[in-house]
């Protein structure tokens, strides 16, 4: 166990990064707290899919509407707001496309911090480990496609972040640039072709140079090479080092460095060439990009980054004797669906059906086409037997490693689940997918044959994980269930739920809940032993549930579940509902709308190799924790946007922890903002909803509430696999590292693998101090007989032993099956293929390098700022 020396993590990357004028190439979003104009691997990412992205809008025309052009577009920061309102129409959500644009970036992101990656020279183009880096690049290019093609897209843009990452670090890290290149290295992505004039052992590169800044260190050499990064591999005289801060190794002769990593002659000795190492590293991004479509054609590719406002359609569905009524009540909701969204924007991105039955579950159909779904749901009958309970959890977890982020999933079930251990799993996972789950439970005792009592409380994980997804669970009757079904079905294409006054039933006052001028299409859902309810709009007038059509809209009853659908546009105001009820009823309150936003939470690193933010699932008790909000919808106009800030609410008893001011981050426009959240925020045990709220242009408050509530878990957890794909008949070795801020912990530790390869791990408990850390490590094997072209996930888990439990820390890794001989060539491209601004120009072996002066020219003056700077760093590091 290692205390965690190195690992300070506070304020003084925020000093650093307000000091600093820039950083960039940094990984991510953090530099532009300070730097507005930075541009970092984030940026490159984003505006790289961005790009390509109206490129493909411009190339397919929208059906039924006019037609994009390049002159709206053209000398403006592209916006996926923009792009969507003109492909699809105005306020068309782009939750989708932005959450997976963020998992692109967070994987890319992701490399300069795990501490498997993060020195791998390379993964990063360092230590001129150029023909080994660029294998990587192109393994990772490779395993994307092949993911992609089996429709495994999460893993597919994993892959696909870590390759753009190393394809935009060869911009920064070798000397591409300083060799004069205009343009993007034409044989990087091309398998066929060799790496030309490579610098050999012996080569010297560099000259010593004393100064921050070093214009003139590279000797005049027309061959390629990268910069040492510390000690592993060691730097051999001669060599360039990458230079800047946080490279120890830059200190032994040759001093100095080459890295244009930032615009900051703290970080990067050839920060002045910074802005073109990055234009050559976006359009290498583009090109990448552009391969990728090219090989997956326009639809593989819009799916692959969630290139459509609609989202996928999952069903877990229990097949034993008693199901018939709820199965076929799943044919048609999804036929219903099907014929609904056909051919349209909002046509399911993918189907995805697991049938259980006990004591089997599985095996998962995964399709993006309706009629092999449609062919293949219809096919499916009750199959007799059926004991309470079922394998329905087991069944539910295929459905999640499987289903988009974003999506619904809809269980169909008349039995409790028999698996219950894996409940918090399950929680984990549904908020990890962003997928709510909706359990469609037809309670009729009547039903089933049964060996022993039943237990009171047997459905509360289906509840409990309701709650963790922002799902529901319904409980109805056969009769009801295909009408019941199809409510929920209409209610799910992408609508946001509502905050209520008070958040908690029953209460004996009306319910609250405010509709702004952003919202249409609101639709309430009540549910339970309701005797009566009657909804007023701020004016005053109501309607009550007796009144099927009434002056507010249309109800719908079907037994103990009502729907009332609200007559467009609704007034804006305060909305009342009154119930009386047995029990707890449940109401849900959704709405459409373009007003929307998405978080992430990360922790500023700032002890190298590049400093940033690292992306976290879930915060940390104990860590200074920064809280990125994206907001979607913006229309210029209507919103302030200085005035956003978050409540957290405590999600059983709706109390407010605390609230923070957002602070806006980065192109206005592009809705990012940022809070750091107090350490005493996180050391709440329960969860919590994060709750936006802001202000229109005329004042009136503007309420969203996250679909999901966070939990804050103990302590890190990372695990990181091997950097390709597992191959049937071989072991592969992954490592975790498990680090407290808090404590003491006491944890256990378990780790699972789907589908079950055997595998063992040599952690299984440990105590863990304040600022302790430790590894472990899973020996997994690949048996001969796993399925090429698969998906296998591994999951380790971190639970405490305390009598008070505090959340469980989970972490998810998504590797893929493929055979050794499966190296597709990714061949050249013909001239008539897309990629194609990519010939070396005449200038190959010209060189733009400068004499070397005397460290006066390009030099920065010690200013006081970072003098100071420097001793804060010597004093903390
Ligand atoms: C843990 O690390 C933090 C930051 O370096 C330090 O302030 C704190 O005193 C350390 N706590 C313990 C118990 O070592
Ligand atoms: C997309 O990128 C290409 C290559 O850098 C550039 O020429 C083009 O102007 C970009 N398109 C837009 C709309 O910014
Ligand atoms: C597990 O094995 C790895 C590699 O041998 C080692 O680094 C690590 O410390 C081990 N962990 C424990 C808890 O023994």
């Amino acid at each position: 166990m290692n205390p965690l020396s190195h690992c300070y993590l506070g304020s003084l990357l925020l000093l650093i990064t307000w000091l600093f004028p820039a950083s960039g190439f940094f990984p991510n979003i953090w530099s532009l707290v300070a730097a507005p104009s930075s541009i970092t691997h984030q940026d490159l990412t984003e505006e790289a899919v961005l790009n390509v992205t109206l490129q493909l809008f411009l190339e397919r025309p929208p059906s039924g509407r006019s037609p994009l052009h390049l002159e709206d577009f053209q000398g403006q920061t592209l916006l996926a707001d923009d792009l969507f309102g003109a492909y699809f129409g105005l306020g068309t959500p782009t939750r989708h496309f932005r959450a997976a644009l963020g998992e692109v970036a967070r994987a890319n992101a992701a490399q300069d911090f795990l501490s498997v990656t993060k020195h791998n020279p390379e993964l990063h183009f360092d230590a001129e480990q150029l023909v080994g880096s660029r294998a990587r690049l192109l393994g990772s290019l490779q395993e994307a496609l092949s993911a992609a093609r089996a429709l495994e897209y999460a893993l597919a843009r994993q892959r696909l972040g870590a390759m753009l990452h190393t394809l935009q670090d060869f911009y920064s890290h070798s000397n591409w640039v300083e060799l004069g290149k205009q343009q993007p290295h034409p044989d990087l992505l091309w398998p066929g072709r060799k790496l030309k004039n490579l610098a050999q052992v012996g080569d010297l590169m560099c000259s010593d140079c004393e100064e921050l800044s070093c214009p003139g260190n590279l000797l005049n050499s027309i061959f390629l090479t990268s910069g040492y990064f510390g000690a592993k591999p060691p730097k051999p005289p001669g060599k360039c080092s990458h230079g800047g801060h946080f490279d120890q190794g830059s200190h032994d002769i040759p001093r100095g460095g080459i890295n244009k990593d930032s615009t900051s002659p703290m970080f990067s000795p050839h920060h002045a060439l910074h802005p073109q190492a990055a234009q050559l590293a976006f359009q290498a991004s583009i090109q990448a990009l552009n391969l990728l479509r090219d090989r997956l054609g326009d639809t593989g590719f819009s799916r692959l980054l969630q290139i459509s406002p609609a989202s996928g359609l999952s069903f877990v569905l229990d097949t034993t004797g008693s199901m018939r009524e709820e199965i076929n009540a799943a044919k048609m909701q999804a036929r219903k669906i099907i014929d609904q969204h056909r051919g349209g924007p909002m046509e399911p991105t993918h189907y995805i059906l697991v049938p259980f039955h006990d004591p089997g579950f599985g095996p998962v159909l995964k399709t993006s086409d309706p009629d092999a779904f449609w062919k293949h749901l219809n096919e499916i009958h009750a199959l007799g037997g059926g004991d309470e309970p079922e394998m329905c959890l087991s069944a539910l977890e295929l459905a999640l490693l499987h289903t988009p982020q974003f999506s619904d999933i809809f269980v169909f079930t008349d039995a409790s689940p028999k698996d219950v251990h894996l409940t918090r799993r399950i929680e984990a996972l549904s908020q990890k997918q962003h997928c709510k789950v909706t359990f469609l439970v037809t309670e009729d005792p009547s039903r089933r044959i049964r060996r022993e009592v039943l237990f009171p409380k047997r459905f509360e994980p289906y509840e409990a994980i309701a709650r963790a997804s922002g799902g529901e669970v319904i409980f109805t009757k056969d009769k009801h269930i295909q009408n019941v079904a199809s409510v929920m079905g209409e209610s799910m294409m992408d609508m946001v739920t509502l905050a209520l006054v008070p958040p908690v039933l029953p209460c004996k006052e009306p319910l609250v809940f405010h509709v702004d001028k952003l919202l249409h299409g609101v639709i309430i859902h009540l549910h339970g032993e309701i005797s009566t309810f009657r909804i007023s709009d701020p004016s005053g007038i109501s309607q009550d549930i007796y009144q099927d059509q009434g002056p507010l809209g249309h109800i719908q009853c079907f037994g103990q579940f009502w729907t009332v659908s609200l007559k467009d546009p609704p007034q804006v105001g305060a909305w009342l509902i009154a119930i009386t009820a047995q029990g707890t009823p449940a109401v849900r309150v959704k709405a459409k709308t373009s007003l929307d936003f998405l978080f992430s939470f990360g922790i500023p690193i700032e002890n190298g190799p590049h400093p940033g933010l690292y992306p976290l699932s879930q915060p940390v008790t104990g860590l200074h924790t920064l809280l990125l909000v994206e907001v979607m919808g913006l229309v210029s106009g209507i919103l302030e946007m200085n005035h956003f800030y978050i409540i957290l609410r405590g999600s059983s008893k709706g109390e407010e922890l605390g609230h923070v001011a957002l602070e806006p981050t980065g192109i206005p426009k592009r809705g990012l903002f940022t809070a750091l959240l107090d350490p005493k925020l996180l050391l709440i045990q329960r969860p919590f909803f994060l709750e936006l709220i802001g202000q229109d242009d005329r004042g009136s408050s503007l309420q969203r509430v996250a679909s999901q509530p966070c939990i804050v878990v103990p302590v890190l957890l990372e695990l990181s696999g091997p950097s390709n794909s597992l191959s049937p008949g071989h072991q592969a070795l992954l490592s975790f590292r498990i680090s407290s801020f808090s404590g003491p912990w006491d944890l256990i530790i378990t780790a699972s693998v789907r589908p079950s390869f055997p595998f063992t791990s040599n952690l299984s408990r440990v105590h863990l101090e304040k600022n302790e850390s430790v590894w472990g490590q899973i020996w997994l094997q690949v048996p001969d007989s796993a399925t090429l072209d698969s998906l296998v996930t591994v999951i380790v888990t971190a639970e405490t032993m305390s009598n008070n439990p505090s959340p469980s820390a989970h972490a998810f890794l998504q590797l893929f099956v493929q055979s050794f001989s499966q190296q597709e060539q990714l061949d050249d491209p013909g001239p008539s293929s897309r990629p194609s601004h990519n010939t070396a120009g005449p200038e190959l072996y010209t060189s733009t390098l400068e004499p070397q002066r005397d460290g006066a020219a390009g030099t920065i003056r010690a200013e006081p700022w970072w003098k100071l700077l420097l001793m804060l760093s010597i004093a903390t590091w």
